[in-house]
C-alpha cells in the first residue's frame, strides 16, 4: 500500500509506546477508603468488597502504615456503627467522642503527616440510611446543613485535614466553610462531592456500612445519571461556596461528567472509584475472567485520562499494571 501516514510505526515497540504515553498514575494521587468498627482487635472482611475490611481503631492504625509506606496520598474514614447507636436525628453525628472523631484522633497523633480526610453525611448514624434527616418521608435541607456544618467542626478539631461532604445537600459547601472559619480551621480543605449520581454502584458500600436507605431511595438529592446539566450546575455553585476539590461520582459510568467539570474550573478535580466498581474488577478476577493488574491499571488511566488529578480509590493498595 502507498500509505503517507503509518500511525502503527509510533507503536512499534514497547520504548516508542513510552515514549508518547501521556496518561500515567501514582500512588501519591490516590485516596486510601477505610471502614472503622468499634471495638478491639476487630478485622472483620467485607464479603461485597473482597479484600476490604472493617478495622477497629488500632489495626487502623496498622493499615495506615501500610499506606504510608506505599506512599499513597491519604485516606478517607467511614464509620460502620451498630443499629442501635443509629437514630432519626442522627444524635451520634454530634458526639465528640464518636468512633469516627476519637479514630481521627488516634490515627493522627500516630501520623501527623498523613492527609486525613473524613465524609460528612448522616447515613452511616442515621436509622433511616439516608445522607439527612427524614421528616414525613423527605429529606430535610436547611436543618441538615446545620448538623453536617456543626459534624464538621468536630472533625477539624479532631484533627481532620480535610472535610469531604458527600450529602448533595444544597448550600452545605457554604455553611460547612463558614463554621470552619469561625472555629479557626482556616486551613482545613472542602473536598466536595459536587456530582454525585444516584448509583448502584454504591451496592457493596452500603452493605460494608449498613448504610442503604431504609425507605425510597436517593433521588431527591443525588443526580439523575441521565443529566449533565445539573452537574455542572452543582459543581459550579459549590466552587462559588469556596470548595477547594471538586469531585465527580462514581468514575466510570461518568467519565464524560469529569472531562466537562475539569474543562469548566480550575479546581483541582477528584473522582471516586467507587465500591461497584472495585468489585466487579475483583469478582471477575476470582473468577479467572480477566487480568486483574491490567484490568486496574486500564481502569485507573482510564478516570485520569478523563481529567481526574485525584482517584479515591479501594485499589490504593493493589499491584496495577500500566497498559
Ligand atoms: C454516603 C456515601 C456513599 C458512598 C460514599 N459516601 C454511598 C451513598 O451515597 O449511598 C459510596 C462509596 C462507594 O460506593 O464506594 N454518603
Amino acid at each position: 500500500m502507498d500509505l503517507i501516514k503509518r500511525p502503527r510505526r509510533n507503536r512499534k515497540n514497547h520504548k516508542t509506546r513510552q515514549w508518547i504515553a501521556e496518561t500515567d498514575i501514582n500512588r501519591g494521587q490516590m485516596i486510601y477508603p477505610l471502614f472503622v468498627v468499634d471495638g478491639n482487635r476487630q478485622e472483620q472482611k467485607i464479603d461485597a468488597l473482597p479484600g476490604q475490611c472493617r478495622y477497629s481503631p488500632e489495626l487502623i492504625l496498622k493499615k495506615c502504615d501500610e499506606v504510608m509506606d506505599k506512599g499513597v496520598g491519604g485516606v478517607v474514614l467511614f464509620p460502620a456503627l451498630e443499629e442501635h447507636i443509629k437514630n432519626s436525628q442522627a444524635t451520634e453525628a454530634l458526639n465528640p467522642d464518636n468512633l469516627l472523631c476519637r479514630t481521627v484522633r488516634e490515627i493522627k497523633k500516630r501520623f501527623p503527616d498523613l492527609p486525613l480526610m473524613t465524609d460528612v453525611a448522616l447515613d452511616p448514624y442515621s436509622s433511616d440510611g439516608h445522607d439527612g434527616l427524614v421528616k414525613d418521608g423527605k429529606v430535610l435541607n436547611d436543618e441538615t446543613v446545620e448538623i453536617l456544618a456543626k459534624m464538621s467542626v468536630l472533625h477539624a478539631h479532631a484533627g481532620a485535614d480535610v472535610i469531604a461532604p458527600s450529602d448533595m445537600m444544597d448550600g452545605r459547601i457554604l455553611a460547612i466553610r463558614d463554621a470552619l472559619d469561625e472555629n479557626g480551621f482556616e486551613e482545613v480543605q472542602t473536598l466536595s462531592y459536587a456530582a454525585k449520581y444516584a448509583s448502584a454502584f454504591y451496592g457493596p458500600f452500603r452493605s460494608a456500612l449498613d448504610s442503604a436507605p431504609r425507605f425510597g431511595d436517593k433521588k431527591t438529592y443525588q443526580l439523575n445519571p441521565r443529566n449533565t446539566g445539573e452537574a455542572l450546575l452543582e459543581a459550579e455553585l459549590d466552587e462559588d461556596e469556596g470548595a477547594d476539590i471538586l469531585m465527580v461520582k462514581p468514575a466510570l459510568s461518568y467519565l464524560d461528567i469529569i472531562t466537562q467539570v475539569k474543562a469548566q474550573t480550575y479546581l483541582p478535580v477528584a473522582a471516586y472509584n467507587v465500591s461497584g466498581e472495585y468489585s466487579m474488577i475483583k469478582a471477575a478476577s476470582e473468577k479467572g475472567w480477566i487480568d486483574e493488574k491490567l484490568a486496574i491499571g486500564e481502569m485507573l488511566i482510564s478516570i485520569k485520562r478523563a481529567g481526574a488529578d485525584m482517584i479515591f480509590t479501594y485499589f490504593a493498595l493493589d499491584e496495577y499494571t500500566l497498559p
